[in-house]
């Protein structure tokens, strides 16, 4: 059955919170396609019955957040090297292969970098505080994109342990996080602190150099205190919200058909 009105949709247990729909349905209209995109509440028991349902009302894919993302790799039919490598999915695209997961949560970090950091520098070493899902991610985007010294540094050190021994990277004992900003080119926070409702992030900059790229995952608020602090020793800083919106751009692209902008007109829906 073919369907003239592709579809697409935000997976989730709890879903009312995502702010996914907005997106792609100000990119539909942006870009006059006749399409959908909606959120639906799937308990984790009845994933793999509804992703098989799916391609048949017309969806085109689906993107996965809490609690599918790592779940659904039992699920898939095949994966991207970036969904298999994190061990999570964020994206799914219903192809002649079946359930395809990808994960754009790598892609949307790392162009979010690009764009708003022109000069960043992938062979200065980085600092990835955290070692939950999302540093999954951000240290598979590092490594890709060529930055050979990571060091990382989570509360719980076997966290942390665990993926510098994937991928030969270095741990800094959580107290010592400090010290290690001296000789970054980047600092990454993959953790909760700072976000609203959290404690703060503790991070003391007085080793960073001010040509350092410092970025924050958490988005609320937009400018968090490490953000602001980095901002006032003269370094470069890129928001979370912009990982947000990039990593949505390869699943319109492979729904919808159409490569969508990342603009400030999307940022404000976002954001209102
Ligand atoms: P996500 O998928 O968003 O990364 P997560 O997997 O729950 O969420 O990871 C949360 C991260 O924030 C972890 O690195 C966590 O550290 P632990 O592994 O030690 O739990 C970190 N984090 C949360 N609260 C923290 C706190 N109060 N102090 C230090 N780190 C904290």
């Amino acid at each position: 059955m073919t369907h003239p009105f592709p579809l697409a949709a935000v997976l989730g247990h709890p879903i009312a919170h995502s702010r996914s729909p907005q997106m792609h349905r100000y990119w539909l209209q942006k870009y006059g396609i006749a399409g959908d995109y909606t959120a639906i509440d799937v308990a984790p028991n009845r994933l793999e019955s509804v992703l098989r349902m799916l391609p048949d009302l017309g969806f085109r894919g689906v993107n996965l957040t809490i609690p599918h993302k790592v779940d659904v790799m039992q699920i898939a039919d095949c994966c991207t090297d970036a969904a298999r490598s994190i061990g999570a999915a964020n994206t799914i695209f219903f192809t002649e292969n079946g359930i395809t997961a990808d994960n754009t949560d790598a892609f949307g970090f790392i162009e979010n970098l690009r764009q708003n950091a022109g000069h960043w520098d992938p062979s200065k070493p980085a600092l990835v505080l955290g070692a939950g899902g999302a540093a999954r991610a951000v240290i598979w985007a590092l490594k890709n994109a060529g930055v050979q010294d990571v060091r990382l540094s989570n509360r719980s050190i076997e966290k942390a342990n665990f993926l510098a021994d994937q991928y030969g990277f270095q741990v800094v004992p959580w107290e010592d996080r400090h010290s290690a900003c001296a000789g970054v080119g980047t600092v990454v926070n993959t953790t909760s602190l700072g976000m609203k409702g959290q404690p703060r992030l503790e991070l003391d900059l007085t080793d960073l150099e001010s040509s350092a790229v410092v970025t924050d995952i958490v988005y609320t608020p937009l400018e968090t205190d490490l953000l602001a602090a980095a901002r006032s020793k003269g370094c470069t800083i890129v928001d979370g919200l912009g990982m947000l919106l990039y990593q949505a751009v390869p699943g319109f692209k492979g729904w919808f058909g159409q490569q969508p902008e990342v603009t400030q007109g999307l940022r404000r829906i976002v954001l209102s």
